[in-house]
């Protein structure tokens, strides 16, 4: 078998009842055996970042929970709903606080997202601004296949949030494959 690489998964919605996060629930039984998925730490009560806060009371505990959780992880997967055509103002706060660490953890980090929205479109301009910032942190950007989950509430069971369309599974199941054989490239 293939090197084992343990992946974080960052979901960017902290709704209860998310697609992003079902999407998350669904990504065990889509990766391959060598991937091992671990949820993130919450970044909910993260404070707006301040740099004035920063620098009278150092960072919060959950950017410095989550930084951790990054360094720890061979690689990092979002999955993430679009706000206004760009990142959730949370997910992005809370990447502004990593990204203020000395040695900010997405540094060579492989990094890859998904996305699913409400509309047809499925997160992809969010996802071309996560790009640009995961770019400026030098990660190591995932390319294709791309995987945004348009019109979602077509694509989950209304009752258990279960992901029940096939084609998306069949698309998820083959960027996990290429994101595993990505991140033991990197590592090498
Ligand atoms: C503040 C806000 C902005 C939104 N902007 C967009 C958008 O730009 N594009 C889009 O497709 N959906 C947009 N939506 C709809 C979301 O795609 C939809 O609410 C989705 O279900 C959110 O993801 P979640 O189910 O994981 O919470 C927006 C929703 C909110 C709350």
């Amino acid at each position: 078998m293939a090197d084992q690489v343990s992946v974080l998964v960052i979901c960017g919605s902290l709704r209860k009842g998310s697609y992003n996060a079902a999407l998350t629930r669904a990504l065990p039984a889509l990766a391959p055996p060598e991937m091992k998925l671990i949820t993130a730490p919450s970044f909910a009560t993260l404070p707006l970042y301040n740099a004035d806060m920063q620098e009278t009371s150092g960072f919060p505990p959950p950017a410095n929970d989550l930084a951790a959780a990054i360094r720890a992880a061979d690689g990092v997967l979002f999955v993430t709903p679009e706000y206004n055509w760009s990142m959730p103002g949370g997910l992005k706060n809370a990447i502004d606080w990593v990204s203020r660490l000395k040695e900010q953890p997405f540094e060579g980090k492989p990094v890859a997202i998904q996305s699913c929205s409400a509309g047809p479109l499925g997160g992809a301009r969010m996802q071309y601004h996560w790009r640009m910032s995961m770019t400026f942190l030098k990660a190591y950007i995932f390319g294709t296949p791309e995987i945004f989950v348009g019109n979602s509430a077509s694509k989950f069971a209304k009752d258990t949030l279960e992901l029940t369309d096939q084609p998306t599974k069949d698309i998820v199941k083959q960027q996990l494959a290429a994101f595993a054989k990505f991140i033991a490239k990197m590592k090498r």
